[in-house]
């Protein structure tokens, strides 16, 4: 298959008119187009059709058992994907959407089980991305999207990314630039009383307990033990890992440097370390070695943004051994520790 990638304007998509027409055309086709959405780039498809959901799982070797995440373009159309809306998780749609937020809740008759990933359940998001947005409104019915990656690789936040992964595989992508916050939506399971983070993102805890109440979080997010089943399917897969591995460095920054700096002086041919800017500045014997720099400690959105960008990086640098930092594991740094902890196969070392 001869993959087609075009460049749309992401302030104004209807600017590229053409291009977002061909991209409809494609998915009424019963196609699969990558686009881009504030979080991370998905790869779509017309979420209320069996044939077309299943080359979603085909192209991205993701087992079936995953349900995926189904993108509006308007609040009003969830009523007819869900049975029941209750109301705390009405508040919540109100106010974080559109935005990076995914609500789990029973799935009305239309959504065929392929999409649900076999659950009774469905999971919704309004994206805040012009493209994502325009691109559904021309389709006319919801798109099913997971991350444009293959199954296991670092989710892609730009279309290079998904071209690397998706080229020969899917019939279109849309360049739309840079995902702005750079990590996957968080999720939530909304019963009629309980709200529960199923993966954490950019929206914390904090921020939705401030608008309904008291927020529980898996258990399986919050151990590495296996035999906890996650109730999002999806987490109890290998994720977000480069080909080279990881391992995570916790501590006291200078003990986390200094470690990192012995380990690069016994091999500096196949590793690369992966630190926050403040680091590589004070210590200068780091500018021998293979670094990348992963932004400010102070701004923990840029550090999540960067994230998966730098995995790649690791890759495409070929690194076989990674070293890492740890970052703190509050706020938006309950996401970026759990999307490493996971890239690390938590191989983590205190230091
Ligand atoms: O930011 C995002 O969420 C991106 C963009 C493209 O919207 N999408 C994304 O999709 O990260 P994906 O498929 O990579 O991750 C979806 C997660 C998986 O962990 C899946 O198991 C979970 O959501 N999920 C989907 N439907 C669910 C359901 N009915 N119950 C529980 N978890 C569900
Ligand atoms: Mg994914």
């Amino acid at each position: 298959m001869n993959t087609i990638l075009q460049k749309i304007d992401k302030n104004n998509p209807q600017n590229d008119i053409a291009v977002l027409q061909k991209a409809a055309y494609v998915l009424k086709n019963n196609g699969l187009v990558a686009f881009p959405t504030e979080t991370v780039y998905g790869l779509g498809a017309n979420a209320l059709n069996e044939e077309c959901v299943k080359k979603i799982y085909l192209a991205k070797g993701r087992p079936s058992d995953n349900p995926l995440i189904i993108h509006i373009s308007e609040i009003e159309e969830i009523y007819k994907l869900v049975s029941h809306i209750p109301k705390k998780a009405l508040c919540l749609m109100q106010n974080f959407w559109p935005g990076a937020l995914t609500i789990v809740l029973k799935k009305s008759d239309i959504i065929p089980y392929a999409t649900a990933g076999g659950l009774d359940t469905v999971a919704i998001r309004l994206p805040n991305n012009n493209i994502a947005r325009a691109l559904i409104k021309e389709c006319g019915f919801p798109i099913a999207a997971p991350s444009a990656n293959i199954s296991g690789k670092p989710s892609p936040t730009n279309a290079t990314h998904v071209f690397k992964d998706l080229n020969g595989k899917i019939d279109m992508i849309l360049d739309g630039g840079n995902c702005e916050l750079g990590l996957e939506s968080t999720v939530v399971e909304v019963l009629e009383d309980k709200v529960t983070i199923l993966r954490p993102g950019n929206i914390t805890k904090e921020m939705i307990e401030e608008i309904c109440g008291q927020v529980f979080i898996d258990k399986a997010i919050l151990q590495k033990d296996l035999n906890v089943l996650p109730k999002s399917p999806g987490m109890k897969y290998k994720h977000y890992a480069p080909k080279g591995e990881i391992t995570i460095f916790n501590g006291a920054i200078e003990n986390v440097c200094e470690k990192i700096l012995n380990l690069l002086s016994e091999d500096n041919e196949n590793c690369v370390a992966i630190l926050c800017e403040e680091a590589l500045f004070k210590y200068k014997q780091f500018e021998k070695y293979k670094t990348l720099n992963i932004g400010s400690i102070k701004n923990e959105a840029q550090i999540a943004k960067n994230l998966f960008y730098m995995l790649r990086e690791c890759d495409n640098i070929n690194a076989k051994k990674i070293y890492i930092q740890s970052f703190n594991d509050t706020g938006i740094g309950f996401a970026i520790m759990n999307r490493l902890k996971k890239a690390a196969a938590y191989n983590i070392i205190n230091v």
